[in-house]
């Protein structure tokens, strides 16, 4: 069964780099460079540390490029010495949050049960909710892809409702090809991977499952994105690097909208 994604989405995971003033700065650098490109056809995000979320915010209003978190916590209130809550995010002005990156999973003990409970926070809190999912290196070897990225997806939409979907995006992310020791996928595995992801979200949610976007990241650059959006079940970018400076960050936005106009033409 085939994506029918009728938008392109692009994003970018800005992890922790930047300070309030740096980020507030590349917000608006991307609004302004971006503001041509009809929300219809691209869909546009980036997530920013906790710390900036307010102050982006609270300067730039009326944004054209979606607001996004990188985490949060399940719960509304308690005490959870460090977490920040759904509640606290929609105060900041948040519009997607992010879920079950491999750092998270890797360096903060995020398991595949503890996402399932922050996305289920998050959609309860009407937050886009961009889950990530990616085999590891090890996983690769033994040869259990497929079943890792299946168990991923089922257990992150535990007891999600289809009428919550709509507010659902994947990014397959293989943890073997994210970040400067990182080796991107190859176009073809990329797409591999994105059917297998697209059939669990079939057998799940049947014909809502057609609609959940699926991006692509880990080592995204210029030379590899076109080859990669013009994969029929890519249906959009997860880019770390390669995106944390505006303007290079909007060439390459163009460049993958013109490879995905074609596409959606041709379809
Ligand atoms: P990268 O990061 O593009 O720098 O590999 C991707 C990610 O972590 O989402």
């Amino acid at each position: 069964m085939k994506s029918h994604v009728k938008r392109l989405y692009v994003g970018s995971n800005l992890k922790m780099y930047k300070t309030v003033q740096q980020t507030v700065a590349y917000f608006r650098g991307l609004d302004d460079l971006t503001r041509d490109i009809p929300e219809s056809e691209l869909c546009l995000f980036a997530a920013a540390s906790y710390t900036a979320l307010y102050t982006v915010s609270a300067e730039l209003s009326k944004m054209r490029v979606y607001l996004g978190a990188q985490d949060l916590f399940w719960e509304d209130t308690g005490p959870y010495t460090g977490a920040v809550s759904p509640i606290m995010l929609k105060e900041c002005g948040v519009r997607v949050v992010q879920v079950g990156h491999s750092e998270r999973r890797r360096h903060f003990g995020e398991t595949d049960s503890s996402v399932n409970k922050k996305v289920r926070a998050s959609l309860h809190h009407g937050f886009t909710t961009l889950i990530c999912i990616g085999e590891t290196i090890e996983e690769k070897s033994w040869n259990v892809t497929e079943e890792r990225l299946r168990q991923q997806v089922k257990i992150a939409l535990n007891n999600v409702r289809p009428g919550q979907l709509s507010k659902v995006w994947l990014a397959y992310e293989p943890v073997w090809a994210i970040g400067e020791e990182g080796t991107p996928a190859t176009p073809e595995y990329a797409n591999r991977m994105h059917q297998v992801i697209r059939d669990v979200l079939m057998v799940k949610f049947s014909n809502e499952g057609q609609f959940v976007p699926i991006l692509y990241g880990g080592s995204v650059n210029t030379e590899n994105a076109i080859e990669m959006i013009a994969q029929p079940e890519v249906d959009g970018l997860y880019i770390g690097r390669s995106a944390w400076r505006a303007t290079e960050f909007n060439l390459l936005i163009r460049q993958v909208r013109s490879v995905w106009l074609e596409k959606s033409n041709s379809d």
